[in-house]
Parts: C-alpha cells; structure tokens; sequence
C-alpha cells in the first residue's frame, strides 16, 4: 500500500541521513549514511519514505496540494540542534568584551558583581514581553542558520521568581516559535549577591523552593549546574543533583570548565546525561564518563570568543569512546555566535574534528544529548521532518565556507520555515 505524502523533495544530490537512535562514538562519528540521488517524502511533519529518489517515488502517493522541492543535486542533512543555550536574558556586556581582551579575568569579574550578575541584575529588571520579544528574535537568527531544535537554560534569575519567569518565557518561545524549545532549570548558575557568605542558604533555596515547583509547574526537563571555583563547589552540585534527580530531572552539568574540579566524575557518578565545556577534564574523568555513556558537549565558540585557547581535547574523547555534541553557547558574557555551522568550523581549526565528526555532533549526537533521539537528529521514517537544504553539492563545504550562510531552506515539521532570498546565480 503506497504511503500518503503532503512534502517531496526531489533531486537530492547527498542526503546525509545520519540513520540511528544512539549517540554515535569513534569511527561511527565519521558515517553519516549517506544516499545519493535521493528524495524524501513526510505527511503531518512526519517523515514517511526516504531513501533513493526511484524507491521513494514507488512507494508514495501524491496528496492533492502536495508540496514538491526540487534539490536541484544540493546537499541536505537534518535540522541542526543546537544542545546548549542561554538565550533567554536581557542587556549585553560588550564592556565585559573589551575588560577581558585587555587582560581581565572571567571570574574576576563575576567576583567583583559583573559577568553573569549583571545579566542577573538586567533580567531581574526586564519584564516578560521584552524577554520573550528578545528570544524570538534570536531563535530566527538561529532558525536562519539551519537550527531545528535548541534547548534553553535558565540561570539568569537567580530567585524563584525570575528563574520561573525565565521559565515561562522558554515556554512560550517553544509554543510561537517554529524551533522546538527543551527547557533546562538552572538555578545553580551562580551565586546570588544577596546570598554572598551565606551560600549553603541558597542551595537549600534551590533544593526546598526552586526544585520542587519548577517540577510542579513543569517548567524544565533537565536540570543543569555550573560546577567549579568560586560557583558550586563538588558537594553543593552533588545535593542539587540528588534532590533534582528524586523529582525524576535528567541531569546536565557545566564541569571543568575554568579549572579542573571534577565536575566530569561527578556527571558519571550521577548518571548524567551530559557534561558540558570539559576544557580541562582528566584522564579518569574520560574514562568515567565513557563508562556511564555520559554525552560530551564541546563549546568551543566560547573558548574563541574570549580568546583562550585551550580547546577541550575532543581526539582525546573520540578516541576513547565518548560521545561528543557540539553546541552554540549562545550566552552574552562567553559567546555570542548563533551560529552552528561557525560552531563546526571552529571545532575543525581548534579541536581537529572532521567535516563528518562535526555534523554527527549537531545533529543525531545532540538529539541524545536531549533525549530527542526518536524524534530528530536523522533523517528516518517516523521521525520529524526536519531538514536544511544546503546551497552546496558537497557536505564538506558547510564547515570550510567560514561565515558565509549556506542554508538555502530550513524545513520543520515538514514545512518550509526559513528560505533565503535568492541569488542571481
Ligand atoms: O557556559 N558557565 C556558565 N555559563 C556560561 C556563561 C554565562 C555568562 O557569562 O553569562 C557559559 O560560559
């Protein structure tokens, strides 16, 4: 019986489908189950045939109305996930920008009541409609650049009230955005000013208060926490996952990021579903996190934009089974590209991944790294429609043309929701 179709796109020249459920590691990083001269067909923003472009056209039907795309032998993956955001927040810190270029240090800053208290200071100030206007606004510039899915974390409140109401703008980004939203709590960010020497306060704030009503309203999925120096210690991140675990949260965690701390143990010992930054992670934090499949998520825009250069060992990770996602960051203190295609370009000069290493790391390896595996991240039947057209007709273009926008069409849930002005060429 043919399948009913409302979408076709045609005259696929490489359709990267990056076929598979679990986080790719090691040398399957460098399959992306590639077709050739392929079509895919989806009905109801679900995909519904995919392969080469005779098989496919064999064994659909036509709806009338249908929507045909003619790839004209272009290149097209899944929609880009991006896995690691705080994009929701209000202001901008350029200052922070030029303190640090002339030397200053991150956590000099945040310790003298600048860095992420001041966002703190701006959000706190700012009401809903200017957050959620703000939001929009970047999710159209990522959606531009191939993005499908991004998850966004709180952090930027530091009280009940502004870590929900950060909350509900994540929601309702989610709700009018064509992007899918995952929402990640992150009280933990940093220390509130009005809990300076008394911090254990605040950790039982967020564990009593934040925790519980965040899971009432269902508000997040994951719960996040920034483990380090002079934020939360071994022990205080240790109590906050615990408690976000018992309330059924799937745990990230920000580890090794300034300083080696053992954020990446702890992200094993807890069984989390990711560590991100992991700038300066150890040897046994490797091989722990590759004992507990913990994803890694690479930043290395942040480690580009605030001009270091010790680069997490992603050929270390690789080589030893873990799985590795790269993300944007999006934040206004260590990174402000939106962009994942400049994301996996980077992530080529600096960490030494290939061209394929870097798309399984923003596509199917993120889609784990939120729990979306069954839903995005390939180009599957029964998974979600979303693709991006690229105006290449070969893959390893989209890391090595640095800053120049490639996405010709950005497709979610089987409609077209980004397209580029056309050329005259
Ligand atoms: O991932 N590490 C913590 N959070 C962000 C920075 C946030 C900020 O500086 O505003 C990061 O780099």
């Amino acid at each position: 019986m043919k399948k009913d179709c409302d979408l076709i796109i045609k005259s696929i020249g490489q359709l990267l489908t990056l076929a598979g459920d679990a986080p790719k590691k090691r040398s399957e990083m460098s399959n992306l189950a590639i077709v050739e001269n392929a079509a895919v067909a989806s009905k109801n923003g679900k995909i519904v045939a995919v392969g080469k472009e005779d098989s496919v056209i064999s064994e659909i039907n036509l709806l009338d109305n249908a929507k045909e795309i003619n790839a004209n032998n272009k290149v097209i993956t899944p929609g880009l996930i991006d896995c690691h955001t705080h994009l929701v927040f209000s202001g901008s810190r350029e200052e922070e920008f030029y303190l640090r270029i002339k030397g200053e240090d991150y956590l000099k800053i945040l310790r003298g009541g600048g860095g992420i208290l001041s966002t703190v200071d701006a959000v706190r100030k700012a009401n809903f409609d200017d957050l959620f206007k703000n939001g929009i606004k970047i999710l159209d510039d990522m959606l531009s650049f191939g993005t499908t899915t991004v998850e966004i974390k709180s952090g930027y409140g530091l009280s009940t009230e502004d870590e929900l109401k950060i909350l509900k703008v994540i929601k309702r980004l989610d709700k009018e955005h064509p992007i899918n939203v995952v929402p990640t709590f992150l009280g933990a960010h940093a220390f509130p000013r009005e809990y300076k020497n008394k911090e254990e306060d605040y950790v039982n704030l967020i564990i009593e208060e934040m925790l519980p009503v965040v899971k009432e309203k269902n508000l997040a999925k994951f719960c996040d926490i920034f483990c380090g120096k002079e934020v939360f210690n071994l022990g205080q991140s240790g109590r906050i996952l615990d408690a976000a675990k018992d309330l059924g949260f799937k745990l990230k965690i920000h580890a090794d990021q300034l300083s080696y701390d053992g954020g990446a143990e702890l992200a094993a010992k807890m069984n989390a579903i990711s560590a991100s930054h992991l700038e300066y992670i150890s040897d046994e934090g490797i091989a722990n996190m590759k004992q507990k499949g913990v994803i890694a998520e690479l930043l290395p825009g942040s480690l580009f934009f605030i001009g270091k250069t010790n680069y997490a060992p992603a050929r270390k990770m690789i080589n030893n089974d873990v799985p590795i996602t790269l993300a944007t960051n999006y934040n206004p203190g260590t990174c402000t590209i939106k962009s994942l295609p400049i994301i996996m370009t980077l992530a080529c000069i600096y960490m030494g991944m290939s061209a394929e290493e870097v798309i399984v790391a923003t596509t199917i390896n993120a889609a784990c790294a939120l729990d979306l595996q069954n839903d995005v991240g390939s180009i599957e039947v029964g998974k979600k429609s979303d693709m991006v057209i690229w105006d290449v007709n070969n893959y390893k273009q989209i890391p090595y043309f640095l800053g120049l926008n490639l996405v010709e069409k950005g497709i979610k849930n089987g409609t077209i929701v980004f397209e580029k002005t056309k050329r005259r060429f």
